[in-house]
């Protein structure tokens, strides 16, 4: 039975869950009522073992989601701001989701909206998608992460320079700057992006979990504690039934059934 979101709709299609974001006539603009939805529709998705990848969208061809709702911008003092932004993020919800998150990004992906890309782990874009941080051209600066998310992914220059300039790039020139995994026509975005999820989601659940906290450590610590720590999560799957399947069914010349035990 899919969730029940008046902002959102989840559904469930084999082991993913599609989470769209469904504001179209305000280009999915997140207000505070989708963000705390998405970040419910998270923790009834995170120890559910049938589920083991999720994908974010938008509803509509037009947006991904056009960033932060600006109307809730206009009159709100910095203290209330600052307790939203400090309440039960969505982006940090999705780093911290234990499964991997997928953002498929099927037209405008702006401000906030970039944000949350940028929180998931993988970003396949439409060919029609657009990206940028244009918070600047309302005299404020991202404050999902983007400042900081942006920068570890394609590097300080180039952060710098879409941060400053609020210029928004297509979907190949965001390819080419690694912030996007994959462009693909507009007409496969969603078989392309489940072909993807659905791959993904047959892997280990507990391999996944391992590979994803070893993998975020990477640009939060420096190389000896990150190394480190792979140690440890490494040696935490050979705890796993999954690990033990795993090497019979390669040694057995067949192909593993992962349990997520
Ligand atoms: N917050 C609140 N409302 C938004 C919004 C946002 N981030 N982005 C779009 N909308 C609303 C518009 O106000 C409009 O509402 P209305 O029909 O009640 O007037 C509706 O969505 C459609 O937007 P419109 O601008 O007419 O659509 P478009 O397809 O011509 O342009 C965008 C789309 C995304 C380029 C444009 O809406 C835009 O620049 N949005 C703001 C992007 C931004 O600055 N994001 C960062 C926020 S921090």
């Amino acid at each position: 039975m899919p969730e029940s979101y008046e902002t959102l709709i989840v559904e469930r299609r084999n082991r993913v869950a599609l989470i769209t974001i469904n504001r179209p006539e305000k280009r999915n603009a997140l207000n505070i009522r989708t963000r705390q939805e998405g970040a419910a529709a998270l923790e009834e998705l995170r120890d559910d073992a049938s589920v083991g990848v999720v994908v974010f969208t938008g509803a509509g061809d037009k947006a991904f989601i056009a960033g932060a709702d600006i109307a809730e911008f206009a009159g709100r003092t910095a203290l209330t701001q600052r307790d939203v932004m400090l309440g039960r993020s969505l982006f940090t919800a999705i780093d911290d989701f234990p499964k991997p998150v997928i953002a498929m990004v099927n037209g405008y992906c702006l401000g906030g909206g970039c944000e949350l890309a940028l929180a998931c782990d993988l970003r396949i874009a439409s060919e029609t998608a657009s990206f940028g941080q244009p918070e600047i051209n309302l005299g404020i600066i991202p404050g999902g992460g983007g400042t900081q998310r942006l920068t570890r992914l394609i590097g300080e220059g180039k952060a710098m320079e879409l941060i400053l300039t609020g210029d928004i790039i297509d979907a190949r020139t965001a390819l080419a700057l690694g912030l996007v995994n994959m462009v693909v026509p507009a007409a496969d975005l969603e078989s392309k992006t489940m072909e993807l999820a659905n791959r993904i989601a047959e892997k280990s659940p507990i391999a996944l979990r391992m590979a994803k906290e070893a993998v975020r450590i990477a640009s939060r610590s420096n190389l000896d504690e990150g190394l480190r720590r792979e140690v440890d999560l490494f040696a935490l799957c050979f705890s796993s039934e999954d690990k033990d399947e795993g090497v019979k069914a390669f040694l057995e010349k067949r192909k593993p059934v992962f349990k997520g035990k």
